[in-house]
């Protein structure tokens, strides 16, 4: 228990990361984390669209950096062997909080296990584009979904960052 509250409050980001791919068993391990975030009514509106393709992952790449207006040959996923693009459907429930918190958990159960992760921006922007629709019926998903974040995961090259520093008013407590 003391464990996991740890892990919660060291969890980092990563910016790199070695080649390898993850094992299947590791990555059951995160979606099934980001499975079992709360959604609002249950209503699970989330869905997520594992990349591991490695031509796939540079086509997502030069739209994302394009999106950003990065200069080219930027890659916005940092090289990561696995991009996890998770979406929600649009008119169910809360897709933006549902899609969020199950992205969250991804990212802290990837540091629990030791792997490297971060949420990278853009999928909105990139599931509105004829490449993003392309994947979408591809995985045989039908309907209206919003693309939210993505969480990119490898093994990370150089550990993790030192503990990053808080704003000093983050909260208050009412009493
Ligand atoms: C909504 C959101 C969007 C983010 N988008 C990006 C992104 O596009 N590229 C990136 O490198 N990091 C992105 N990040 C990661 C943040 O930069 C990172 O979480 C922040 O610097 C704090 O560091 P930490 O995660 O190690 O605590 C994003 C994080 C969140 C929550």
């Amino acid at each position: 228990m003391r464990e996991t509250v740890l892990d919660l409050q060291n969890r980092r980001s990563v910016k790199e990361f070695k080649k390898e791919q993850i094992t299947d068993a590791e990555l059951m391990d995160v979606i099934k984390a980001g499975m079992n975030a709360p959604s609002g009514g249950n209503k699970q509106s989330p869905i997520f669209i594992v990349v591991q393709n490695p031509e796939w992952i540079h086509k997502l790449s030069v739209l994302n950096a394009e999106i950003a207006g990065a200069p080219k040959g930027v890659d916005p996923f940092y090289g990561a062997p696995t991009v996890i693009l998770v979406l929600a459907e649009k008119n169910v429930g809360d897709p933006v909080e549902d899609a969020s918190l199950a992205i969250g958990n991804m990212l802290n159960a990837a540091y629990a296990m030791g792997l490297g992760s971060r949420w990278i921006n853009r999928i909105r922007q990139t599931f509105e584009t004829d490449l993003g629709k392309e994947l979408l019926k591809e995985c045989g998903y039908e309907g209206e979904y919003i693309g939210v974040g993505s969480c990119i995961l490898g093994y990370p090259a150089n550990g993790y960052p030192g503990p990053l520093e808080r704003k000093n008013n983050y909260f208050k407590i009412v009493r």
